[in-house]
This record gives C-alpha cells, sequence and structure tokens, in this order.
C-alpha cells in the first residue's frame, strides 16, 4: 500500500487542468452496455474506479480498447454476472443492473457493502426496476434480477437518488413505452448521463430537473462522447488554493456546476472569478472566515465537497458548523484532523469547527476517498511533515493528485508503506 508524506507550508501558485469526472465516467461507461454499436469515450479520467469498471464490463464480455486518450467499447455477446470480487471494491457497480436488464433480460450482481460513509442501500434502485417489470432475488449476497421485457410507468424515488437516478434512466431508455421518474437526482452527471444516452438515440426531457420523461426505445446506436469535467476534483483545487493562501488557475473548470461551492468559498474570503479565456481563477490573500455548510442534493452544496470545505474551516477564523444530511458517517476525517491540531466536536450528522492559528504535521490514515482529499488538503498548511497512510482511497477518484499539485509548488512524495 502508498502513503503520501506532504512538506506543508508552502503557497500554490500556477495552472492545473481538471480531468475528466469519475462520477459521470462511471455511469456513461456501464449505459455502453445499451449500445448496439461501437461507442468512443473521451476524457475519461485514469483512476481506480475506472479501471475497475473497465475490468468488471471485460468480464461481462465488452471489448475494449484504449487509444490516444479515448476508450472505446463494444458490447455484443453480453453475459450477465457481476462478481463479488470486482462489486465490493466498487458500489458504483450496482449501475449495471439496468442496463443489463433492459439488455439481456437477466443480471446477476453482487450486493454492494457498505462502506466508510455509510450503509448505502440500493432499495431504490430495486423498487425502481421493478416498477419497470423486472423482479429480483438475494441469493448467496448476488441480487438476481430478471425481466420479460421493461415497461415505461412513473417512478417516484423516496429521496433524490443519483445512482437510482441513472440505473433509471438507463434501464427506460429501453422499456416499451413512457417513463416519468418523480424526485429524480438532479446532479450535472446525471445530466451527462443522459446527453451521452440521448447521443445514442434515446429520448429523454427534463433532465437536470426534478422530473425526467423518457421514451423508450427498442435499441440504442453507439456514439462518440467527450465526459464533463469533474466539478468534485475542481472544487478540491479551489479548496487547495485557499488553504495556502495561494493563486490557481484552473484549465476545463465546470464553473456553472459549482456555483455552491464558489459561492460558499467566496463568502469565507476567497476570490474566484472566470477569465475570457474560459480558466478558472481561484485567489486567497488573507484571513479566511467559517460559514455554516449544510450538504444538499444538487443545486445544493455537495456532500462530496464537506470533507474538504472543513480543513480549509480548520484555519478560518471563527467557528462554523457543518451538517451532513446526505450521508450517516461522513465525519471519518474529523479524528485525523484533529490529530493535526484541529478544533472539531462533532455530535450526530453536524460538526462544530472552530478555527485554529495553525496545524502540524502528523502521521494520519485516509478511511474514504474525500476524507484523504480533506487529509492531503490539511497537510499542504500544515507546519511540518503529513504522512498519509493508505491512500488507494484517494487513488480512486484523484488522477495523480501529488504530479498535479507539485506541479504548482507543493512538494508530496509517495511512497511504499
Ligand atoms: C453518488 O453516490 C456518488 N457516487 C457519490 O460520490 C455522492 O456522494 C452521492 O451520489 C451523493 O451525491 C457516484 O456517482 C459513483 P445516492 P450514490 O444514491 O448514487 C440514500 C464520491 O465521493 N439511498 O444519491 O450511491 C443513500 O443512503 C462518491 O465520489 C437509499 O437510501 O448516492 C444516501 O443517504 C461518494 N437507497 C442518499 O440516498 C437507495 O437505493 C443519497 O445517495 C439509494 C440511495
Amino acid at each position: 500500500m502508498d502513503k503520501l508524506i506532504i512538506e506543508g507550508g508552502r503557497r500554490l501558485s500556477g495552472t492545473i487542468r481538471v480531468s475528466g469526472s469519475k462520477n459521470a465516467a462511471l455511469p456513461i461507461l456501464f449505459a455502453a452496455i445499451l449500445c448496439d454499436g461501437p461507442a468512443s469515450l473521451g476524457n475519461v479520467p485514469d483512476l481506480r474506479d475506472i479501471s475497475t469498471t473497465l475490468n468488471l464490463l471485460e468480464t461481462l464480455g465488452c471489448q475494449i480498447q484504449k487509444a490516444d486518450g479515448r476508450c472505446s467499447m463494444e458490447c455484443r455477446n453480453l453475459h450477465s454476472e457481476a462478481p463479488y470480487e470486482l462489486v465490493r471494491t466498487m458500489r458504483a457497480s450496482v449501475l449495471c443492473l439496468g442496463p443489463l436488464l433492459a439488455r439481456t433480460g437477466r443480471a446477476r450482481v453482487a450486493l454492494p457493502g457498505g462502506c466508510a460513509i455509510g450503509a448505502r442501500p440500493v432499495d431504490q434502485h430495486l423498487k425502481g426496476l421493478e416498477r419497470l417489470g423486472a423482479s429480483f432475488h438475494i441469493d448467496e449476497g448476488y441480487i438476481v434480477g430478471k425481466c420479460k421485457k421493461l415497461t415505461g410507468t412513473r417512478v417516484a424515488f423516496d429521496m433524490p437518488t443519483v445512482g437510482g437516478t441513472e440505473n433509471l434512466l438507463m434501464a427506460a431508455s429501453m422499456a416499451s413505452g413512457e417513463t416519468v421518474i418523480e424526485n429524480a437526482a438532479r446532479e450535472p452527471e446525471v445530466v451527462d448521463l443522459a446527453n451521452f444516452l440521448i447521443a445514442c438515440g434515446a429520448n429523454i426531457e427534463g433532465h437536470g430537473e426534478s422530473v425526467i420523461h423518457i421514451q423508450g426505445r427498442e435499441s440504442l446506436h453507439g456514439c462518440a462522447y467527450d465526459i464533463m469535467p469533474d466539478r468534485i476534483e475542481a472544487g478540491t483545487f479551489m479548496v487547495a488554493a485557499g488553504i495556502t493562501r495561494g493563486e490557481l488557475l484552473l484549465e476545463n473548470c465546470p464553473h456553472d456546476e459549482l456555483k455552491a461551492v464558489i459561492a460558499k468559498l467566496a463568502e469565507m474570503g476567497m476570490e474566484i472569478g472566470r477569465l475570457e479565456d474560459g480558466r478558472t481563477r481561484v485567489k486567497c490573500d488573507g484571513r479566511l472566515d467559517c460559514v455554516d455548510i449544510k450538504t444538499q442534493p444538487y443545486p445544493g452544496f455537495p456532500t462530496d465537497m464537506q470533507a474538504q470545505i472543513m480543513a480549509l474551516m480548520c484555519l478560518s477564523r471563527g467557528a462554523a458548523v457543518v451538517e451532513e444530511s446526505i450521508f450517516e458517517n461522513r465525519f471519518m476525517h474529523v479524528q485525523e484532523l484533529l490529530r493535526m491540531g484541529a478544533n472539531i466536536r462533532v455530535s450526530g450528522r453536524t460538526a462544530m469547527v472552530k478555527g485554529v492559528r495553525r496545524l502540524s504535521g502528523a502521521p494520519v490514515m485516509a478511511s474514504d476517498l474525500r476524507a484523504s482529499a480533506s487529509l492531503v488538503l490539511a497537510g499542504l498548511a500544515a507546519h511540518g511533515i503529513t504522512d498519509i497512510s493508505r491512500i488507494y482511497h484517494l487513488d480512486r477518484g484523484y488522477e495523480s493528485i501529488e504530479k498535479k499539485l507539485n506541479a504548482v509548488g507543493a512538494a508530496i512524495s509517495r511512497q511504499s508503506e
């Protein structure tokens, strides 16, 4: 297992290019199962979760070729078992359920276990797909699903679930008749998936809103499509500029999809603006103030940025409340930040953060993807050396983060533990 060694206290300055979105690429890769022709994807980030997904797709019988930055896939002779050893490493594997049922009428997908941030059930996915005519039972830890033909109908989610909306979008695209998804997730990654499906011939309206209409198609063809930039990676680099009191220019930054994050960072005292050439300039040259945060479904403040902005607040003036309303256990970074001298008190889903003058480098342990990003950010600003172990969590969602940060003035080295 690898670890990162960070020498803190260095101001970041320079230009960083934002990679393709992990959370848009994953559902789009699974959606290629629906296509009866080749799909060619651009701007696919080079991440552990992406290689896990490509392995799973090959296990399902897809042919995959990667050349000059594009990923081409053809899914002809599919079989329908997604094995536990792959699914347990990546919960998003459950996104193959909808496409497999739509394309083959059957699916056998390992039940994803829980993960560090919460139980993360898939009951909404199954309930929605049952509404379309699928039936499921659990056998030896696997979700076994089958359907004669999926038939469009009205599906109302109990809560706006990103994965549930994505599974239903994919299944409904090839169901007979119209499906209406109510209380749909509005995240930009859901919109990117819908745009990919439309490029493959699907008939979808209302994506990005809470009610989505899908007219099913007999079949979908392949297409060439470029994945949207990663708004959470971009937001993480914005915090990196703030926590080191530096200045960064972000290329390919999805500025419009980060409005809630930019508003909060500006409220704290950061300067964030879009340049004529389309790059986003992020600057912080003074003290910042703590601000209250409550994570919400899009377009609210994203839960995937909660750990990162908490690290920034540890070194800001005053005190503020961070409320995590999406997941039940998404404060795993707190114990590690406390080891670095932060002042944070957790009660249930709420954390009270009081700014301190300085953080000290320390040996800390990554626990999940965004918690590890939070520790990297704290390490950039801490006095002394921060040693972050188990950074395989980080590699799941950030493309060579130490290379990108070292190119703008950080001092991070990767060592094997
Ligand atoms: C997606 O997870 C993202 N992952 C997560 O990003 C992100 O945090 C989350 O959406 C919320 O924005 C990918 O896109 C691969 P949900 P997902 O279904 O789809 C409950 C990261 O760091 N729920 O929107 O699993 C669930 O427990 C990852 O990149 C049910 O109860 O999230 C949670 O409380 C972490 N039953 C809430 O809904 C269900 O069937 C939102 O979950 C489904 C969800």
